[in-house]
């Protein structure tokens, strides 16, 4: 069965790779046809690779190649991502993708053309890089009504995390690291900001719940305002750091979902995942906490499970999968700042007289090197909003939120 790939880059060249180097296993599980890369696409040259003769600059020579029956999509970006993969939708080929930001946009789109054109759009690659998630959302977990979801979301940013804590390694210096390993997207801001775990945090939201959230919607912020003495408190308090996606259950009618740094104390499953790794908490009303922990960037890992969607459609050929969400509505995510509540991490030029006169109850931490006109505490239980209104007046810091998972 031939097959083509869009984006020769970390991605794409994994899911070569891991076709030719499983040549002889994957017969077996799509009824004895092998896998064959016809056409790889990409606008670069790529001089001396061995599989020269496949390039092509011209995506209509996958478009209308008759024998290409499924498409990987790993380019990234929404144009021209989003153009090519319409068409070969509606052109009967099925895609499978590791472009969250394309899902996160046009999910919804792509998934009713998959459907109206009787093939698959699959997307397990598209959170969580190699974590099987995707599936074990919508069939493993189906009979739960999902309660909350919380996960580490972006490699990048937890290799860089973890880097500080544990080697009190300069941001500038991890990131570094984390580009040179290829974890890191083509610009980092989609990683440091936040703005890639937002789009995983809206395809998970959209499975889980069944409407479209969009970016737009997710409140999102990043970890370049984390610093090494931030770490340090946080140590002294039995916690880390950790870039938090955090979905949570309303009605049916609204959801609350954003993306930020969070603290995590050591006992939390969500603690010890560090490096690369990633992991994806889900609360079912049925069966508890579950969590679901791997390599969450990188070539082989992601192209890990591109090609499991391959497999899956190859092996249906003549079988849409039942899979997707609807339309999502403007009012559906509700401003979490003013319904959820849970404790804060501050750090503040004041005194504790000062902080003891507003808040009732708290816990300071300290922190070795700490300045005497400095104060960092946990706050008790309340909202975003109560917080800025009690902090009126203060010098902040920082503030990081503290969670319960
Ligand atoms: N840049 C992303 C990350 C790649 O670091 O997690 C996987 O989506």
């Amino acid at each position: 069965m031939k097959v083509a790939v869009m984006g020769y880059g970390t991605v794409g060249s994994g899911v070569v790779e891991v076709i030719e180097s499983h040549s002889d296993t994957i017969p077996q599980k799509i009824g004895g046809e092998t896998l064959e890369v016809a056409r790889i696409l990409d606008l670069r040259d790529f001089p001396g690779d061995p599989h020269e003769a496949l390039f092509t600059k011209d995506f209509n020579d996958i478009l209308n190649d008759k024998e290409i029956k499924i498409v990987a999509e790993t380019m990234g970006g929404v144009n021209p991502a989003f153009d090519f993969t319409m068409k070969l939708l509606k052109a009967g080929k099925s895609v499978v993708t590791s472009n969250k930001e394309l899902v996160a946009q046009k999910g919804l789109e792509l998934l009713k053309a998959a459907e109206e054109n009787g093939v698959n759009y699959l997307i397990e690659a598209s959170v969580g890089g190699g974590i099987p998630i995707i599936r074990p959302l919508t069939q493993c977990l189906a009979a739960n009504n999902i309660e909350g979801i919380a996960g580490i979301l972006n490699g990048t940013t937890n290799f860089i995390l973890t880097m500080m804590i544990e080697q009190g390694m300069s941001f500038d210096e991890a990131l570094k690291i984390a580009q040179e390993k290829g974890y890191a997207e083509k610009d980092p801001t989609a990683d440091v900001e936040g703005h890639d775990a937002c789009r995983k945090v809206c395809i998970l939201a959209s499975l889980a719940f069944g409407k479209h959230v969009y970016p737009s919607q997710v409140e999102t912020e990043g970890i370049t305002n984390i610093s090494l003495e931030d770490v340090s408190y946080i140590n002294s308090a039995g916690g880390v750091i950790k870039l938090l996606g955090q979905i949570k259950y309303i009605s049916k009618d609204s959801i609350a979902a954003f993306v930020s740094p969070a603290v995590v104390y050591n006992g939390s499953q969500l603690a010890s995942v560090k490096d690369v790794f990633n992991a994806v908490l889900v609360r079912g009303d049925a069966v508890g906490d579950v969590c679901f922990y791997g390599p969450g960037a990188g070539k082989l890992p992601t192209a890990s499970a591109v090609v499991a969607d391959i497999i899956d459609c190859a092996k249906h050929t003549d079988r849409k999968k039942i899979f997707g969400w609807g339309a999502g509505a403007e009012d559906y995510v509700v401003d979490y700042k003013s319904t959820i509540k849970m404790p804060f991490y501050v750090r503040a030029k004041a005194d504790c007289a000062r902080v003891n006169s507003v808040f009732s109850e708290v816990k300071y931490l300290s922190r070795k090197g700490q300045p005497s006109d400095e104060v960092a505490f946990i706050t008790d239980v309340m909202t975003e909003n109560e917080l800025t209104e009690k902090l009126k007046g203060f010098e902040v810091i920082n503030i990081i939120k503290v969670t319960n998972y």
